[in-house]
């Protein structure tokens, strides 16, 4: 290692070699990474690391977590200062375009997502070759894949003027599809959007109105989740996110790559956690059952989580979820949902996990996920619908992360190597020889 005036370098002896010097490229916060894009060159070896546990895929100027600390930033700013001081789209804005709008700034960029809220009318076709009970994120994945067919001739993803119009059609139809699939399913007419409501409540609006009588939105409920999309709008280089990119690194369509995002935030051990955390503390059903509940999980043969707990970056609390945790009193107290069980199970769910041995060695901590659900619940929507508000929100992180992609330079095609092990090259057997 060199002294901190000149660029330090990794020294890596591999035998029946000269040792290799690896540049280590240096990061504004957090661990900087060792550069082994030439090891292979130097050494005929790659380097393994199933899970990504020790590799950056890219180099990001959106968004920093201190996983040790509990400290997510945007742009720089802290995760709950946006989330108590800003709007969802305020927040959109700073990831984009790397600064908080002025005023003027944030009125022409809400204009742009307010006025590109309609689907084609073409779309609402597509919905009916479902089943009325698919689950809304498969009724996702295929709807937001689609708007790839409506887009597709004209688009130059090297144009930074028609990537801004992906990123305000996605930001602004997302939602509208995820209200479609929610209607659908329930068999009530889709509810076209209104422009003159602020993006939570016109979600909300597209969700819950019908037809045949008013509807008039809570401002208590479209701030609640207002906030709630403020807190799942990036996190960095996740699953999701990087499926986005390493689909988008192909030259596809970004409205394909959102869409392999939304399947990929689909699992439960992704975005897929809200929905079960409900389901989990549903399951419990009663504080007196816990300490049994966290006696399987603790048992390896019963194949049981704590879900909405544990993170890969996170060694302490998620700080979106201490976030959630305060709102989640105030809004139930606000609708006068104040003695809620399912909030009085998962608080005293986390104060014995955060004092059990098991959960304390493993440093594992309530994630972004074990409170969500609980605020929507008593914002009256439905489980199924969780993840899908979850991909909703993301949006604006995946489409943000889609575009440093395109304009970094560095970026290449993604495509891993491995280390193979299996047979050996061997003469071909014919049918008729194979015993
Ligand atoms: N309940 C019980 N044990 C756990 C849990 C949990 N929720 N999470 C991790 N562990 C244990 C795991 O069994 C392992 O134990 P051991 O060392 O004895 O084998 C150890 O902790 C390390 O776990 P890991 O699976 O190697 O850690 P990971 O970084 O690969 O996984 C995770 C991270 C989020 C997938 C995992 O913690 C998990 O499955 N959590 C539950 C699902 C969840 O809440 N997901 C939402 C994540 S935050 C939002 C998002 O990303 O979308």
């Amino acid at each position: 290692m060199s002294d901190a005036t000149s660029p330090r370098t990794a020294r890596l002896s591999v035998p029946g070699r000269e040792p290799v010097e690896l540049p280590i490229l240096e990061s504004t916060m957090g661990p900087g990474v060792i550069d082994v894009r030439g090891l292979y060159s130097a050494t005929g070896l790659f380097t393994y690391d199933p899970g990504y546990t020790s590799t950056a895929s890219c180099q990001s100027k959106i968004t920093f977590i201190d996983g040790e600390k509990g400290i997510l930033l945007h742009r720089g700013y802290r995760i709950e200062d946006l989330a108590e001081k800003c709007s969802y789209l305020e927040v959109c804005y700073l990831l984009l375009r790397g600064e908080l709008p002025t005023r003027a700034q944030l009125d022409e960029f809400v204009h742009h997502i307010t006025y590109h809220t309609m689907v084609h009318e073409q779309i609402s076709y597509l919905f009916r070759g479902f089943r009325r009970d698919s689950h809304p994120m498969a009724v996702m994945i295929g709807v937001v894949g689609a708007l790839s067919a409506f887009y597709y001739e004209d688009l130059d993803v090297d144009d930074p003027h028609q990537r801004m119009i992906v990123t305000h059609r996605l930001i602004a139809k997302v939602p509208t599809i995820a209200a479609m699939a929610y209607k659908y399913s329930v068999g009530q007419p889709f509810m076209y959007p209104r422009n003159d409501l602020d993006y939570a409540s016109n979600f909300l609006h597209m969700m819950f109105a019908v037809p045949c009588e008013p509807y008039k939105v809570n401002p208590v409920m479209a701030r609640a989740l207002d906030k709630i999309l403020i807190l799942h709008a990036d996190h960095e280089q996740n699953a999701s996110t990087s499926t986005v990119r390493l689909v988008g690194s192909t030259g596809a369509s970004p409205y394909a790559a959102i869409a392999a995002g939304i399947a990929a935030l689909w699992g439960p051990a992704h975005g897929g956690a809200n929905e079960a955390v409900l389901n989990m503390l549903k399951q419990i059903g009663s504080v007196s059952n816990i300490k049994s509940f966290l006696e399987k999980v603790k048992d390896k043969d019963s194949n049981t989580r704590l879900m909405g707990f544990g993170h890969r970056v996170y060694k302490n609390y998620d700080p979106r979820a201490a976030v959630l945790k305060k709102s989640a009193d105030e809004v139930l107290a606000e609708l006068g949902k104040k003695h809620n069980p399912l909030l009085e199970i998962a608080k005293e769910l986390e104060k014995i996990a955060l004092e059990d041995e098991y959960f304390v060695k493993r440093k594992l901590f309530p994630n972004v996920d074990f409170y969500s659900g609980i605020i929507l619940e008593a914002l009256g929507i439905p489980t199924r619908m969780f993840t899908a508000i979850f991909a909703m929100a993301r949006t604006v992180g995946w489409i943000a992360q889609w575009n440093e992609m395109i304009e970094d330079p560095q970026q290449k095609i993604g495509r891993p190597r491995q280390l193979y092990v299996g047979e050996r090259e061997r003469p071909f057997v014919p049918i008729e020889a194979r015993g």
